[in-house]
C-alpha cells in the first residue's frame, strides 16, 4: 500500500493510549474506563491522505521556527468556499486564529462591554455559553422551538430579547440539533440584527459536514455590507484535525477586525503553528473527494440511528441535516438528568455528552457522536437496545 493511501472509514484505529481526550479521559469523565466513547466531537477516522502527506513533508525539514501563513493558504481557503459554498470571500477580510472557541471569546470581549447582553439560541455547543458568562456579559438564551419537522429559531422570542442585546451568536449549521438554516431563516435573522444593531457571530465550523442532499448557506452570502458580521471557519471538523488548532475569521467591518486583532495581540496569541498551516492548506486544496466519501459514510451511520429509532421509539431524534452529532431526546425515559447520565454510563456503558450542558432546552437529552466506524456504532446501539429492555 502506498504510504499515503486513504484509510477506509471502516478501519477501526486504536486510539487508546494516544493521550486522546475521547478515549483516554473516560475514567476521569465518566468514572469508568469501559464506556464506549461517543462524546467529544472528533471522529475516529484517519485524516485524509493529503493532510498526512503534507504534515510528513513539513517534518522532513528539521527546523520548526516561527512561521507565517503563505499566500497560497488564503488562496486555498477562498477556493474551497467559492467552489463548495458559492461564497466569494474577500481574502482581505480573513484573519487566522488559533481555534473557533478562542475566536468566540475574542469576538465577545473585543466587540461588547462587560454587562452587555449576548443573545444565544439554545441548546447550543457549551462554549457559546461560556464565552458570554465567563467574560462578564449577560447571557440571553433563546430556546429553539421544537416542531413536528424539527427545530426552528423562535423569532418572537428573539425579537423580544434583541432590544437588550448587543451581539448574537449563531451556530450554523447548528450543534447539537443538526439544523442547516434555510435562506428565509437567515434573512429573518439578518433583518432582526440590522433593526437592533446587533453584531452577528456565525460559527460555521460544521458547514462542510452536511448530509448528501443538504446545502449549507453561509449567512455572509445573504448579508448586506452594513451588517456587522463575523464568520468563523475551520477545516478542523471537516477533516477531523481539530487538535491542530487553526481557524479563520472572516470579518466584514474593518473596525471590528482591528478590535479583534488588537485583542489577540494583547494576549500574545500566535496561531501560526507550521504543522497546522500546511494541514489547513492541503485539506482545502485536495480534500474534496475524501469529504464526499465521508458525507456518504456518515449518511449510512445516520440511517442506522433512524432504524434504531423505529424499533425503539422511546428514544427520539430529528435526524441532523449536518454534523456527526445526534441530539437524542430521552425524555420519555422519565429520568432526572443525573439518573439519565448514570443510565447511559452504568447500564448502556456508553459515554455521551449530557444535554443539560448545552443550556436551556437540554434537559432530558443526550448528544451522541456517530463519527465512528459502522461496526462500533452498531455495537453501541446494541448495548443501548439491551439497556432499554427495562423500560
Ligand atoms: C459549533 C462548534 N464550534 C467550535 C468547536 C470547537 O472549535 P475549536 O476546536 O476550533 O476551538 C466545536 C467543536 O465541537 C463546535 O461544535
Amino acid at each position: 500500500m502506498p504510504k499515503f493511501a486513504e484509510i477506509s472509514f471502516d478501519t477501526v484505529i486504536d486510539r487508546n493510549h494516544t493521550d486522546c481526550e475521547k478515549f483516554d479521559q473516560r475514567e476521569q469523565r465518566f468514572g469508568r474506563a469501559d464506556v464506549m466513547p461517543l462524546w467529544v466531537a472528533d471522529m475516529d477516522f484517519a485524516a485524509p491522505a493529503c493532510v498526512r502527506k503534507a504534515l510528513a513533508q513539513r517534518l522532513e525539514h528539521p527546523v520548526f521556527g516561527y512561521t507565517f501563513p503563505a499566500d497560497t493558504l488564503y488562496e486555498q481557503l477562498c477556493g474551497w468556499f467559492a467552489r463548495r459554498h458559492q461564497w466569494a470571500l474577500d481574502p482581505a477580510q480573513v484573519m487566522l486564529a488559533p481555534g473557533v472557541v478562542p475566536s468566540l471569546f475574542a469576538c465577545v470581549q473585543a466587540l461588547t462591554q462587560p454587562g452587555e447582553g449576548v443573545l444565544v439560541p439554545t441548546p447550543v455547543y457549551p462554549p457559546f455559553l461560556g464565552a458570554v458568562q465567563q467574560t462578564g456579559r449577560e447571557l440571553i438564551q433563546s430556546p429553539l422551538r421544537e416542531t413536528e419537522r424539527g427545530y426552528t429559531l423562535d423569532f418572537e422570542h428573539l425579537e423580544r430579547e434583541a432590544a437588550n442585546a448587543r451581539m448574537l451568536l449563531l451556530c450554523s449549521p447548528h450543534n447539537p440539533v443538526g439544523r442547516v438554516w434555510r435562506a428565509d431563516e437567515l434573512k429573518a435573522l439578518i433583518d432582526l440584527a440590522l433593526r437592533h444593531r446587533l453584531v452577528v457571530v456565525s460559527d460555521d465550523i460544521h458547514c462542510d459536514l452536511t448530509y448528501l442532499g443538504e446545502k449549507h448557506l453561509p449567512l455572509a452570502t445573504l448579508a448586506p455590507p452594513e451588517l456587522r458580521l463575523i464568520t468563523a471557519l475551520s477545516p478542523s471538523k471537516t477533516f477531523n484535525i481539530p487538535a491542530l488548532n487553526l481557524s479563520a475569521l472572516v470579518v466584514a467591518h474593518r473596525g471590528d477586525s482591528n478590535a479583534i486583532q488588537k485583542y489577540f495581540q494583547r494576549q500574545r496569541v500566535n496561531p501560526y503553528n507550521p504543522f497546522a498551516l500546511v494541514a489547513f492548506e492541503a485539506a482545502y486544496r485536495e480534500g474534496d473527494a475524501w469529504l464526499e466519501a465521508l458525507r456518504a459514510y456518515l449518511g449510512a451511520n445516520r440511517q442506522l440511528v433512524a432504524e434504531f429509532q423505529q424499533v425503539h421509539p422511546i428514544l427520539r431524534c430529528h435526524l441532523p441535516q449536518a454534523s456527526c452529532l445526534i441530539w437524542l431526546d430521552c425524555r420519555a425515559l422519565s429520568l432526572s438528568d443525573p439518573d439519565l447520565s448514570a443510565f447511559f454510563i452504568e447500564k448502556a456503558r456508553l459515554g455521551l455528552n449530557e444535554g443539560i450542558s448545552f443550556g436551556m432546552g437540554g434537559e432530558g437529552f443526550m448528544r451522541l457522536n456517530i463519527g465512528t466506524q459502522k461496526r462500533v456504532l452498531e455495537l453501541a446501539l446494541a448495548q443501548l437496545a439491551a439497556s432499554l429492555k427495562e423500560f
